[in-house]
C-alpha cells in the first residue's frame, strides 16, 4: 500500500475500484484474445494504484488547476486527479467515448465527495480535443493506444509552459508497445519537449512542456 493522504471517502471510493480491478483480473486471465477484446468495455483497465498516487502527488506539487484526462473509462484515475484539484482549487476536464462509463464514474466521484471537481465529455476524444481550447497544465493520456500520437498532436499547442503530460502503458502490455514508440518518438522530436520514461504502474512517459 502506498502513502498518501486522501479522506475516507476518497479512499472507500479508491478501495472499491480496486476490489473489482483484482476479480477483473482474474477474469481477463481466463479469457481468450477473441472474448477479451469483445469484452474490454466491461473493464476498468485502471492505471493501477501506484500511478494514480504518483499522479495525484506530481498534480498537487505542481499546482495544476487545469487538468485533462483523456480516457477516462470508469473513472478510477479521474478520482486520482480530482482529489487534487480538489486539494488546488482547479478542475478535471475529463473524455471519454462510453456514457455508460461516464455514468458509473459520475456515482463514483458523487461519493467520494468530488463531483464538483470534474467535467466530462463523452464522445470521440480527438473530436472532444479539437473543441476545447485549454489551456491545460496537467494532462493525463489513457485511451486506445493507437490515438496517442493524434492527441498529443492535438493538445501539444494547448499546453502551459511547465505543463505535464504523462501517458500510461508505456511498457504493458506488451501488444500496446508499437504505439507506445510511436509515442514517445513523438514526444522526444517536440524540443519543447522534456521527457522520461519511469518504470511506474504499466510503465509512463512523463513529459514536461519547455
Ligand atoms: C485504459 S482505459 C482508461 C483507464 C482510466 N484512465 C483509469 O485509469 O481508470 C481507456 C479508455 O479510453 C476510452 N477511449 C478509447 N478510445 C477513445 C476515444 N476515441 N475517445 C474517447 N475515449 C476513448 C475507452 O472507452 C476506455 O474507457
Amino acid at each position: 500500500m502506498n502513502g498518501v493522504a486522501v479522506d475516507a471517502a476518497v479512499e472507500a471510493v479508491l478501495g472499491e475500484y480496486e476490489a473489482r480491478a483484482r476479480r477483473e483480473e482474474e477474469l481477463w486471465d481466463t479469457l481468450g484474445p477473441e472474448e477479451a477484446e469483445q469484452r474490454i468495455d466491461e473493464m476498468l483497465l485502471p492505471v493501477g494504484r501506484a500511478t494514480g498516487t504518483l499522479l495525484n502527488l506530481l498534480a498537487k506539487e505542481a499546482g495544476a488547476c487545469r487538468i485533462l484526462e483523456v480516457g477516462s473509462s470508469f473513472g478510477y484515475s479521474t478520482v486520482w486527479l480530482a482529489e487534487a484539484a480538489r486539494a488546488v482549487g482547479g478542475k478535471v476536464i475529463s473524455l471519454e467515448l462510453r456514457a455508460a462509463k461516464t455514468e458509473y464514474a459520475t456515482e463514483r466521484l458523487r461519493r467520494a465527495g468530488l463531483a464538483d471537481c470534474v467535467e466530462f465529455r463523452v464522445g470521440d476524444a480527438l473530436e472532444s480535443l479539437a473543441a476545447l481550447r485549454g489551456p491545460f497544465d496537467f494532462v493525463l493520456i489513457d485511451l486506445w493506444k493507437n490515438l496517442y500520437v493524434p492527441v498529443f498532436q492535438l493538445l501539444h499547442p494547448k499546453l502551459v509552459p511547465g505543463a505535464l503530460v504523462i501517458a500510461d502503458n508505456m511498457i504493458e502490455p506488451a501488444s500496446a508497445r508499437p504505439h507506445a514508440q510511436a509515442y514517445r518518438h513523438a514526444v522526444h522530436a517536440a524540443r519543447d519537449m522534456s521527457s522520461v520514461l519511469l518504470p511506474v504502474g504499466n510503465g509512463i512517459e512523463l513529459s514536461r512542456y519547455q
